[in-house]
Parts: structure tokens; sequence; C-alpha cells
């Protein structure tokens, strides 16, 4: 593929013209922005409450989601939503995507494992992204990781070094970005488990806050 091709990889031309989560989401199941639809099942599009003063955005869809067809049901998807609820965040008070809507992997033996998207593949995926924010008009984005953060933050955004900070952002009024929950379950051991979540549900409890009292807890 020449760079100029490769380039041109984008989900723009798969928008359409009359804007709603659900005709974009209608519009996404047909997507061949890049080459991640002929690999998936399905195309993972955002769920969750349309009017959330919150969206969660993640990596890309795992196993789990693919076959469900919805982000988040997996065992990160379970380890969040532990952390929400011990930050007080209910889920039906969120919306939850991904970067990228189609699950990447690569087959080891009969299982599907999960496969970092390229940045030309987040990028080709990000008119998906940037439609949902503007339909739902949160209040503020979470990214969930680096993929998430880099595709919003811009691709040199440090997750290490930059995370809980609320940034000003002309997507939506602030964007924040933490640690992926599939780092926390990756902790090479219960003890750093532990604090790893300790340090997300912190992260997720400052969230709660702002979207509580519009104010943001130091
Ligand atoms: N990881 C993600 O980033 N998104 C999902 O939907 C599930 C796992």
């Amino acid at each position: 593929m020449t760079k100029q091709k490769t380039a041109e990889l984008s989900a723009a031309q798969f928008i359409p013209e009359n804007k709603s989560l659900k005709s974009l989401k209608r519009a996404a199941e047909a997507c061949q922005g890049c080459d991640l639809y002929k690999f998936a099942i399905q195309t993972v599009f955002g769920a969750g409450n349309a009017h959330a003063k919150v969206v969660f955005v993640g990596e890309q869809p795992g196993d789990g989601e693919d076959k469900e067809g919805l982000p988040f049901v997996g065992p990160a998807g379970k380890l969040l939503d532990k952390a929400l609820e011990l930050a007080g965040i209910r889920k039906s008070e969120a919306y939850f995507t991904n970067a990228v809507k189609h699950f990447k992997f690569e087959w080891q033996g009969k299982r599907r494992l999960h496969k970092k998207p390229r940045p030309i593949e987040v990028h080709a995926c990000y008119p998906w992204l940037d439609e949902e924010i503007k339909e739902i008009k949160p209040d503020l984005v979470v990214c969930l990781g680096a993929t998430a953060a880099q595709a919003l933050l811009g691709n040199k955004f440090k997750v290490t070094q930059r995370r809980g900070e609320f940034i000003e952002s002309d997507g939506a009024p602030y964007m924040m970005a933490t640690v992926h929950p599939s780092s926390i379950l990756r902790a090479p051991d219960e003890e750093s488990r532990h604090e790893q979540m300790e340090a997300f549900v912190s992260d997720l409890k400052r969230v709660a806050s702002f979207i509580r009292t519009g104010k943001i807890a130091q």
C-alpha cells in the first residue's frame, strides 16, 4: 500500500447526513473505513445513556464485546463496573464507547488475542467517536488508556504524565485520562492489583464529584 493510499483510510465517508446516535450506530454497522471490519464479527458501537454527562472511551472491543456487539461486557468491563460502583457512578448515567469500533486480534490456537490497533486505524475510526461525542454533548470525556487519550488529546499525550488532569478541550468542556481497566487485570500480583484499583477508583471519584457538582476536586 502506498503512503498516499494509507493516509486515505477513514470512516468519514460512512457518516450519514442525518445524524443521531441511532443513525450513526446503524451506519457504523457497514463501515469499511479500514480493514478491521474484514476480521471482526461485527461493529461494536457505543452504548449507554444518550444524555450522559460523562462518556467513557476505551481502546477497542475485545473478544466478548465482538461476540455480544456491546462495549465493556468482558473482563475489563466487569472491572470497570466494579470501579464505577465503588466511585458512586451508576452505569445508567454514563455512555461507553471505544476509539476503534472493531475488535483487532490475532489467532493463538483457537483463541483470538487482542492486538493493539495501529494509529492509522485509530485515526480512520475517529469520525465515529467524534460524532458520538457531538451527539451526546457530555460535560466530561474520560479516556481509558493511551489509545483513547491519544485519539482525543493528540498522539503525543502521555497518560503516565497527565493522568487525572481535567483538560479543557474543543470536543467537550473537559477531557481526562486515566488507565485502562485491563492494565489492572494485568497487574503482576494481588498487592499491586489492589493498589492500582484504588488509584483508578480515586480518579473515578473525582469524575463522580465533577458530574455531581460541576467543580473539579483537587
Ligand atoms: N476494552 C476496551 O477498551 N473496550 C471494550 O469495550 C472492552 C475492553
